[in-house]
């Protein structure tokens, strides 16, 4: 053991055989119990001293079998709370661990061999994952376990932050035997939770429908979350939360558990036959097999682990600020995101050059700050069905090139922003015709079109230097200040050409690391581009693209009222600053709905705003709407951005939403509320916010009236009430 760090937030108690991770806020507690296994003990609200009163209650439980090599039957890892458990080790839950052996056996014995305690946080090779802006920020513990028979060994590292309620967990495998093994399985995480009621929230969806809070009851058996389609996926979020049927908003104990990855992902919940929690986090174990060599390790992606005693917007308010802090990174983490026109619900692919300007220049009119040139202005797109992979300008469309459009917006005082597609291709482009054999393709078989494209098999090097060399050609002879970067279907034909036949297991998690790879040269090449993370809107929203591009799309439904539960649900687990949401024409193009300019824009600014509409079809009444939105948005723009956000009313329970933003130092609070469905006789009831200073007095700035904080927070206010549905009043409150 070497304890290196004189200010501790981790302890080793040598005569409990106690490891207690702690900071002002949480405690995480862990022994090695008899046989050399680690068993968890706690992770909550902060505990001063842990007095050794939680050793696990042993019992003679039938059926759970006991250690190898002894009698005692009142011992078994069936029901010890594990810290990370295998398999074939009477431990009959799922494991957070199988590893195939040269033997074909699948068992393996985990325990406990040495521990380190050192300051700050080691880097993942080739992952992204939360950082330290210096050493001090937090401290280490790895502890290494090791089955004796394979000589595989497994470091479990826990990173504590000093000040934020999160510990960052992951796992490295290292095969110091002699033989080559397989992992079938490594989970980043395991958490055993003793027997309590508890609910797990998780974030599914479906293209265009996005994150939506589902909570349900933790019950017997297994509960698993999960994403087989090789991205983080629409259809279930690579987040969960724990909590107690009690929890709410404001108060009450909950966990969240945020992998820091974009491929597939399995989040499981499982209760034991006694009552007991096993989750688990990590990559999903289901068609992944990678093979480790001697003397070669596996390096699993970081889960960050948090813990709020006040309800989901405490978990969601360390999660915001540990987002934008300590993953986003380079140049926009804090910058104020430009507020951009799309062209895409605009024109969709039909556009040239001439049709573009008068966009542009009405944008220019409106105090817009970026034109953003969406989808088709490449190889020869005129529909979806062609030019994936060919990164040069379409002649027709742009008949003297991108550069002298991407001026003319420059000239227009606003920034240019274009969009790409780099993972994929079509059969019609020229880099099919000349590498065939770039795709995911299974030999023999045909592969399945999505939208008319197939994916290029982004872990093979050739191909991306490939696909980086034409984005960078175009980057560097065209100024370009944002870029859109989309994948507009999932995995299929899982096959690489570049593996041999025992490593086609690796391909899914090869196209996330190839991806990462890829995106980090980019992004590091043009420090100056504002990276938009999408996928087919909000497919792929999570904490690993975060790191590379601290925005994304967060839905191809822009109808304002979807978009309510659809943003309420992401802020959960990402930030404000995270989420971008733009104004649609009405009625809406996904929905069919009608809703008001101004409900639109109020929906839109609750995130990084902007507009996707053709401008010049406005009307004068509606381009005056849009100039006190953009002039209003530029106003509010650092607290929505960079404030805290406190969720109020949530829109799934009732016929209201409602939202805050607070400025840092509350001098300050925006304040969206939303009416859904008219009603002719109306609740009377009252909106109460929060975040406030209680001591201080605000005044609404358009009504001028003054309230206490503690009086907006605890009496509340009546709203008026406007006829019609799907209303929206905003208000602005500022420190008297
Ligand atoms: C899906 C995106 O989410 C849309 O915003 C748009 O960029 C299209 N792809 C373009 O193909």
């Amino acid at each position: 053991m070497n304890s290196t760090v004189t200010e501790q937030l981790i302890d080793f108690n040598e005569k409990q055989r106690v490891f207690h991770l702690h900071n002002n806020l949480i405690s995480y507690i862990f022994s090695i119990e008899k046989g050399g296994f680690l068993s968890h003990l706690y992770f909550g609200k902060r505990v001063r001293n842990y007095h050794g009163q939680l050793k696990n209650p042993q019992r003679d439980r039938g059926f759970s079998d006991n250690l190898p090599g002894t009698q005692d039957r009142t011992y078994s890892l069936d029901f010890l709370l594990q810290e990370y458990s295998s398999q074939g080790d009477g431990d009959f839950r799922k494991p957070a661990a199988v590893i195939r052996q040269a033997n074909g056996s699948q068992s393996t014995f985990f325990v406990y061999r040495a521990h380190t305690i050192s300051s700050g946080k080691p880097k993942l090779e080739g992952l992204p994952a939360a950082y330290l802006l210096d050493g001090s920020e937090a401290q280490t513990l790895t502890v290494t376990l090791e089955d004796e028979l394979s000589h595989v060994e497994l470091e479990l590292m826990y990173t504590i932050y000093r000040d934020r309620p999160v510990i960052a967990r992951s796992v490295k495998l290292t095969n110091k035997g002699t033989t080559t093994i397989n992992v079938e399985k490594l989970a980043s995480l395991q958490l055993d939770l003793p027997a309590d009621r508890k609910q797990v929230i998780s974030l599914p969806g479906a293209h265009m429908n996005e994150r939506h809070l589902e909570r349900e009851n933790v019950n017997f058996g297994v509960k698993s979350f999960s994403s087989r389609r090789g991205t983080t996926s629409h259809q279930m979020n690579n987040f969960i939360a724990l909590c107690d049927p009690n929890t709410d908003e404001f108060t009450g104990d909950v966990y969240g558990f945020s992998l820091v990855y974009s491929g597939n992902h399995k989040e499981e919940v499982e209760k034991d036959p006694y009552g007991a929690i096993r989750i688990l986090v990590g990559i999903n174990d289901e068609q992944f097999d990678w093979q480790v060599k001697s003397k070669q390790s596996f390096q699993t992606p970081e889960v960050l682990l948090t813990y709020s005693d006040n309800g989901f917007n405490g978990l969601s308010h360390t999660l915001h600020k540990l987002l934008r802090e300590r993953v986003a990174r380079g140049k926009f983490q804090y910058a104020l995101r430009p507020i951009l026109v799309n062209n895409w619900e605009a024109t969709f692919m039909d556009f040239n050059e001439d049709k573009l300007k008068p966009l542009v220049a009405e944008a220019k009119q409106l105090g817009l700050e970026m034109f953003v040139l969406d989808d088709g202005w490449f190889g020869h797109r005129d529909d979806d069905r062609s030019s994936l992979g060919d990164w040069q300008v379409f002649q027709k469309k742009f008949p003297a090139g991108l550069k002298r459009f991407a001026d003319y917006v420059h000239t227009n005082h606003l920034k240019f922003g274009l969009w790409f597609e780099p993972e994929m291709i079509s059969i019609d482009s020229e880099l099919y015709r000349q590498h065939p054999d770039y795709m995911l393709q299974v030999p023999g078989r045909q592969p399945s079109p999505s939208r008319d494209q197939y994916v290029l098999d982004i872990g093979r090097e050739a191909v991306r230097e490939n696909i980086h060399d034409q984005i960078s050609q175009l980057l560097d002879s065209c100024p370009i200040d944002y870029i859109k970067w989309d994948m507009n279907r999932h995995l299929t034909d899982i096959y690489s050409k570049a593996l041999p036949a025992e490593r086609q297991g690796e391909t899914f998690h090869r196209y996330v690391l190839g991806l990462y790879k890829l995106l980090e040269e980019l992004t590091t090449e043009y420090p100056n581009i504002l990276f938009e993370g999408c996928s087919g809107g909000g497919g792929r929203f999570d904490a690993g693209l975060l790191y590379y591009m601290p925005q994304s799309w967060t839905s191809d439904n822009t109808d304002a009222v979807a978009r309510m539960q659809i943003q309420y649900g992401t802020s959960l687990a990402y930030p404000v600053s995270s989420m971008a949401a733009h104004v649609s024409v009405s009625p809406n193009q996904q929905t069919g709905r009608t809703t008001s300019l101004q409900t639109r824009g109020a929906v839109a600014m609750s995130g990084v705003f902007g507009y996707e509409l053709d401008l010049t079809q406005l009307t004068v009444a509606e381009k005056t709407v849009v100039k006190k939105q953009v002039s209003l948005y530029k106003k509010i723009r650092p607290i929505i951005q960079y404030g805290t956000f406190i969720r109020l009313l949530d829109p799934s329970k009732g016929n209201h939403c409602a939202w805050m933003f607070v400025a840092t130092d509350k001098s300050v609070a925006v304040v969206f509320s939303f009416k859904l469905l008219a009603e002719a006789q109306p609740d009377f009831k009252r909106l109460k916010l929060a975040g406030l200073d209680p001591q201080k007095d605000y005044q609404n700035t358009t009504s001028g009236e003054i309230f206490g904080g503690d009086e907006l927070m605890n009496t509340g206010f009546y709203e008026s009430i406007q006829p019609g549905d799907f209303n929206s009043q905003m208000y602005y409150f500022k420190l008297v």
